[in-house]
């Protein structure tokens, strides 16, 4: 694979590697881009907090903190956002963030972090074989602009879903803007006219760029999204979208295993 190659979805970890070193200095300059993740954490972490205020109840509440993955961490962006939500909650957790690029995780591990959070490098699809969460049931797991770089969504899904516990929440935050034609038109025109020139400027790079913009015009829709959720044995699935220009185009979706399964 050469530089000037067009990124295809088995490749995006090794993709990311090339720009990892100037990944944050990209997102920086997006506005929104932190307070969105962590917009979309929030929601996680509320069902977190109410599965736990519902648990108080019970004659023997569990005293371990809460297991949560962040699959596709990347250089910790969304894993910082995790943190802020669940430290504000007050929550006792234990945050594993996990990624298939090296160089995105290097970046990562280079911040500073309390001592409940760990990275592990691993593929999406190879989740349930990864050592680090061998025999774990995982209480949340959050997928921040993943999922569209993954083929096998179906596949996917189902292996979250076999991963959580009964009752246990997925969140996703992702792009979608099939079906949605002023959506398309912007990300289209804010793709083309900022985020590829900033890339190429940022890392004398676009491929992943370019990448970017196919990925997200080839996305499931909003409904055909909550439609695979639902088919791979989520409940309580639902979607709302985020604020700004990104209004339409960035989602968070909420799935939860169902408490019996
Ligand atoms: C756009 S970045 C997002 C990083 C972070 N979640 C954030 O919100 O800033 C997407 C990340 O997903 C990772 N990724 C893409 N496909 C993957 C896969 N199949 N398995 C694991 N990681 C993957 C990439 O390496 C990259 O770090």
């Amino acid at each position: 694979m050469t530089t000037s190659e067009a990124v295809n979805r088995s490749q995006v970890p090794e993709a990311f590697d090339e720009v990892a070193d100037r990944y944050d200095l990209m997102v920086g300059l997006n506005p929104g881009y932190h307070a969105h993740l962590r917009a979309s954490a929030q929601v996680l972490v509320d069902a977190l907090a109410a599965a736990a205020n519902a648990a108080a109840g019970m004659a023997a509440p569990s005293t371990h903190p809460v297991t949560v993955v962040d699959i596709g961490c990347g250089s910790g962006a969304s894993t910082r956002a995790l943190v802020q939500t669940l430290d504000v909650a007050g929550l006792d957790y234990r945050l594993i963030g996990v990624d298939g690029s090296a160089g995105m995780l290097r970046e990562a591990r280079a911040k500073t972090w309390p001592a409940n959070v760990s990275f592990a490098q691993g593929r999406a699809e190879q989740l349930a074989d990864l050592p680090e969460l061998g025999g774990i049931e995982l209480d949340a797991i959050f997928a921040a602009y993943l999922v569209r770089n993954v083929s096998q969504r179906d596949d996917l899904f189902t292996t979250l879903l076999g991963l959580l516990r009964p009752g246990g929440t997925l969140v996703v935050h992702e792009y979608s803007v099939a079906g949605n034609r002023a959506a398309t038109a912007v990300w289209s025109a804010v793709c083309w006219g900022v985020v590829v020139p900033l890339g190429w400027v940022t890392s004398r790079r676009t491929r992943l760029y370019r990448y970017l913009w196919r990925s997200v015009i080839d996305m499931d829709s909003v409904p055909a999204l909550r439609t695979r959720l639902r088919d791979a044995g989520f409940e309580q699935v639902r979607s709302s979208t985020i604020g700004g220009w990104q209004r339409g185009i960035i989602h968070t979706f909420h799935g939860q295993r169902p408490k019996r399964s």
